[in-house]
């Protein structure tokens, strides 16, 4: 089927490729043309596992392009999926421009029936406006044709994106028009076998759905964070209590984990959305307002640790960071808790040596100009004649580090640990001073 993804952002590029490696004929339009040129070249402009191949491979076998020529993306597809960003507008409310570009855009070019699917996540309500802005611009050319609108929001995880597209857990599709379902069925049908994943529904519906996943998954998260600081106050282990309510499978294992608070480029935007779409039609929505109050205090927890243990002032400190990346398996630092912890240190007049597997060119590209910023080439580099060890981001690679290499590294053998990856019992033993979230020497504090 021949298919046109409009925005090769992280989204609109993983499942470009995906579609593509499983046949379909795929042709990606953006307006950046060194983004396009790159792509060609082999040079994807994001982290991702297994991407660059998947990538490569279907370019050379000429079933995924790449193209600046918006004309000819709309010509190609009978698809049209748009996926570029929606970027938080001042008042955190997401913007559509780049939505209703694209959709001015296919209205513009189209000469035959068109489907055109949301990828990108957008609030309830959206593709009512792609379809009446796609209907002006018809009306304006004087033309009469036909086209359907479709909510199909994407669900990936950045760091297993390509598998999360490659096998989905559910393909949320919204339409109001029976019809182009089976067309659906078609595209998704690679990914549909053994059980059936779609779940069909009416377009609003499938737009909520998206926010209410995202939206779900930051409660829990600052729900166990809210427990964290209970535990703290009440001298208690975080850690066991979620391994006590985990077990209930009611609740569950997964994202139950306590830290040093969410990031990345969907949660904190796709809250703050939901509340000023809620605003917008006269509800206060309390809940959603605290989670992200509860996030925004989190992400302090670390640079106030540190400051009960080395006073206000930090003029003359150095710490070593460990982790940059809001989450591991990417470079993404977007909303990443190490940044609001390194803007805090500095603030207070303290130094940073960081150091993340994947991040550094990010952390170059975002605080390169600071002089109070040394980004080192290993984590024990990093940790060369720094005051402590401040941990924001769970790579595997920091999970079983030599800690008798830290000990001799630091000035004084202290831990913040930002994702609670070490026993405090354990870690005690050795010698350390270890905070972390919700247990260790963050409990006798606040006791
Ligand atoms: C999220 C959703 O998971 C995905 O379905 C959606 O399509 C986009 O948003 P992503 O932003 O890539 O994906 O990251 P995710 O793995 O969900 O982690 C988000 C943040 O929550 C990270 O900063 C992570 O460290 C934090 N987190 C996650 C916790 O603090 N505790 C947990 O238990 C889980």
């Amino acid at each position: 089927m021949k298919v046109t993804v409009f925005g090769i952002g992280y989204v609109g590029l993983v499942q470009a490729a995906v579609l593509a490696e499983v046949g379909h004929d795929v042709l990606c339009i953006d307006v950046d043309e060194a983004k396009v040129e790159n792509l060609k070249q082999g040079l994807i402009p994001i982290f991702e596992p297994g991407l660059t191949p998947l990538v490569m491979q279907n370019y050379e076998a000429g079933r995924l392009n790449f193209s600046t020529n918006a004309e000819e993306g709309v010509k190609h597809g009978v698809m049209q999926f748009i996926a570029v960003g929606t970027p938080p507008d001042e008042d955190g409310s997401a913007d559509l421009k780049y939505v209703t570009a694209v959709a001015r855009t296919i209205a513009q070019y189209m000469d035959e029936h068109k489907v055109v699917l949301d990828k990108s996540t957008v609030p309830v309500g959206t593709a009512d406006k792609v379809r009446s802005v796609m209907q002006e611009t018809l009306n304006a050319r004087g033309v009469e044709l036909t086209f359907d609108v479709v909510s199909n929001p994407e669900f990936l995880k950045e760091g297993a994106a390509v598998s999360d597209c490659m096998r989905p857990e559910r393909i949320v599709v919204g339409t109001d028009n029976e019809d182009v379902v089976d067309l659906l069925r078609e595209l998704y049908e690679p990914f549909n076998r053994n059980h059936d994943r779609m779940i069909l529904m009416d377009i609003r519906s499938a737009e909520l759905t998206k926010y209410a996943a995202n939206c779900m998954l930051a409660t829990k998260i600052s729900f166990m964070n809210e427990i964290s600081n209970l535990a703290e106050r009440l001298g208690a282990d975080v850690e066991k209590v979620r391994q006590g309510i985990g077990s209930d499978p009611r609740i569950g294992y997964h994202f139950i984990y306590p830290g040093c608070g969410y990031g990345g480029s969907c949660f904190p935007k796709d809250v703050q959305a939901l509340i000023r779409t809620a605003e917008s039609i006269g509800y206060n929505s309390r809940l959603l307002q605290a989670v992200e109050d509860v996030n925004d205090a989190q992400k302090m927890k670390l640079p106030a640790f540190i400051k009960r243990h080395f006073g206000e002032d930090l003029k003359g400190k150095t710490f070593a960071l460990w982790g940059l990346a809001f989450k591991p398996n990417t470079d993404d630092m977007r909303e990443a808790s190490s940044r609001v912890l390194m803007e805090t240190l500095w603030a207070a007049g303290a130094t940073v040596q960081a150091f993340d597997p994947e991040a550094m060119d990010e952390a170059q590209r975002i605080y390169g100009h600071r002089s109070d910023l040394r980004l080192m080439g290993t984590k024990e580099a990093a940790l060369q004649g720094c005051d402590g060890l401040v941990i924001c981001t769970e790579w595997q690679s920091f999970r079983a580090p030599d800690f008798d290499l830290i000990k001799k590294s630091l000035k004084q053998p202290v831990i913040f640990d930002g994702r609670n990856l070490y026993d405090p019992e354990r870690i005690n033993k050795r010698g350390f001073t270890y905070y972390a979230i919700g247990r260790g020497e963050s409990i006798k504090l606040a006791g």
